[in-house]
């Protein structure tokens, strides 16, 4: 079969953010966009020829036009063999997971994560390399950098291929398999934790829960695995059918988008005792008990204190990591349990190293962002059954963990505040003035607090050595307080300015105060410092978790 070869002209606007290649639909369906960001990454990997690529996406619109895209190319690039969810769906978590069980060169997924979806909706593609992990920055600057070269890509006229049917296939001398999209990934699950007692809970009678999918990638994976193999009633898995568009909703599982699953959880004589979600592509998850939210920071701390109750930890962690603006909460635990633990920039690719060389088996982020060493991608559903594991083995409610777990450890306050879609320009004079101020920052005080050390977050990678700057501006207070400001690298309108507020409280009488209130003191100097209200025009964030 010929093999042809199309001229094209780069995008200067290819450069991948925190977790990929992420625009709108509408400039992802510009001529030749997607095919030349392809192309881009083919012309950078090395060991193409004969290897093995998995595809797969979270549903959404758009993602049936690029497999067969991206199928055509990896033919024309000379992969031996091309392993497809069906229906082109695959979780981020699971195809992090078969690119490690089929020894794959690396994956294609198609995702923007949490992004809006639908035809004014965001699409996204990102790499992934050899471990199953994001592919690391050296890896996406190179690959932004072939894109600012392309001239041409090439492509193999096949016929599409039916995605709906298991099956095999040859076409252009590359094999392509159409897998179930779950079942590696249920094996995985059934390795880690203990499906007789998490089967033995839920199907009890006396407890309930809800797993909100949000119409995205996970729904086929919570039904199976909640519903089919562990005996959940039917309609335990709420919003469980992916659509293109999610419903029109916003798949990112927190309390502001997660709004039907919140008020069932907060309701008034409510019989609901844990409820979970998770996000577009099945990354994220967010858990919450009656009346009761857990931080992803403190989930993490929780899962940490307690990893030995699942059999897949059994033996002990060999330490912690969390992205530096996730609360401290996690340390704690390290500290206490004499294990190593680690501070990374935001965006799963810095856990990478570590969990390869075996420094750590938990992580965690604050953006709802949880996982082990068993992939190299947060991983939602992961998240959700190791709580229903400890839930089973405590026989103790969501709450009721979280605060032994605060009178054990204390409580780090925790909060973050998003302004979204503010100007890109104004965003950067904040960025800058505060920038300007960091060196005059150190010693002053702020009411009773006093700024131990204030900087621009760097890092250095304990395993390659790799150093990340501008990660972000930390204000450091002596008491252990913080406040952090960084510009999201996902949005794809304008910019978003996210604040991060944590304050330690080691006095168990002060744990029930409300969030923000307990905030109040370091939100009003976060406004104080950077003049959010001067800057951005707005009074108020538009989404705190
Ligand atoms: C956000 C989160 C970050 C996460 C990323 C991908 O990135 O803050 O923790 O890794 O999404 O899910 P941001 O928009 O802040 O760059
Ligand atoms: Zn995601």
């Amino acid at each position: 079969m010929t093999i042809q070869t199309i001229k094209t002209t780069p995008y200067n606007d290819q450069k991948p953010g925190t977790s990929g290649l992420r625009k709108s639909v509408k400039q992802f369906k510009k001529s030749d966009y997607l095919q030349n960001f392809v192309q881009a990454i083919f012309n950078t990997l090395e060991g193409i020829q004969g290897s093995t690529l998995i595809l797969g996406g979270d549903g959404r619109y758009f993602n049936r036009e690029a497999i067969q895209i991206i199928l055509r190319m990896a033919a024309a690039a000379g992969f031996g063999r091309v392993i497809i969810g069906q229906g082109g769906i695959l979780s981020t978590p699971a195809a992090s997971n078969l690119i490690r069980q089929y020894q794959a060169l690396g994956g294609i997924i198609l995702s923007a994560s949490h992004n809006a979806g639908g035809p004014e909706g965001d699409f996204g593609i990102k790499f992934n390399i050899a471990n199953g992990g994001p592919a690391p920055e050296s890896l996406t600057e190179a690959i932004f950098a072939a894109s600012q070269h392309i001239h041409e890509y090439h492509i193999a006229p096949i016929n599409p291929v039916p995605l709906d049917k298991l099956g095999a296939y040859e076409i252009s001398g590359m094999q392509v398999e159409v897998i179930d999209s779950v079942s590696a990934y249920e094996e995985l699950m059934e390795s880690l934790f203990d499906f007789d007692k998490i089967a033995a809970l839920l199907q009890s009678g006396s407890f309930k829960m809800r797993f909100d999918a949000m119409h995205a990638v996970t729904g086929p994976y919570a039904h199976r695995i909640l519903e089919e193999r562990l005996g959940a009633p039917e309609g335990t898995v709420i919003h469980g059918q992916p659509l293109a568009d999610f419903g029109g909703g916003h798949p990112d599982p927190n309390q502001a988008h997660a709004k039907e699953l919140m008020s069932l959880l907060y309701a008034r004589n409510g019989d609901i005792d844990f409820g979970a979600a998770s996000d577009g592509d099945g990354d994220r998850n967010m858990i919450l008990g009656k009346q009761f939210f857990v931080t992803p920071s403190d989930s993490l701390a929780v899962l940490a204190a307690n990893a030995t109750a699942a059999p897949g930890y059994r033996n002990g962690i060999a330490g912690i990591a969390r992205s530096m603006p996730t609360s401290q909460a996690p340390d704690r635990v390290a500290v206490k349990l004499g294990l190593p633990y680690f501070e990374t920039p935001t965006g799963w690719k810095f856990f990478g190293n570590l969990l390869d060389a075996g420094k750590i088996t938990l992580c965690g982020e604050e953006s709802f962002g949880t996982s082990s060493n068993h992939v190299r991608e947060k991983d939602g559903l992961w998240a959700v059954l190791f709580w229903l594991n400890l839930l089973a083995e405590k026989q103790d409610s969501v709450s009721n963990i979280v605060r032994k777990h605060w009178a054990e450890y204390g409580r780090n306050y925790y909060s973050r505040h998003d302004y979204e879609e503010i100007d890109l320009k104004a965003a950067n004079e904040l960025v800058n003035a505060l920038l300007e101020q960091l060196p005059s920052l150190s010693g002053k005080t702020f009411g009773k607090l006093c700024v131990a050390n204030a900087d621009n977050f760097a890092y250095t990678d304990p395993v390659d050595g790799s150093v990340s700057k501008n990660q972000g501006i930390r204000i450091l207070f002596t008491d252990g307080s913080r406040i952090i400001f960084r510009l999201s690298g996902t949005g794809t309108q304008g910019a978003t300015l996210r604040v991060y507020l944590e304050k330690y409280e080691a006095d168990p009488s002060k744990h029930d105060q409300d969030v923000q209130e307990a905030l109040s003191e370091l939100i009003a100097i976060a406004e104080q410092v950077a003049k959010i209200v001067a800057f951005t025009g707005r009074e108020a964030a538009d989404v705190i978790t």
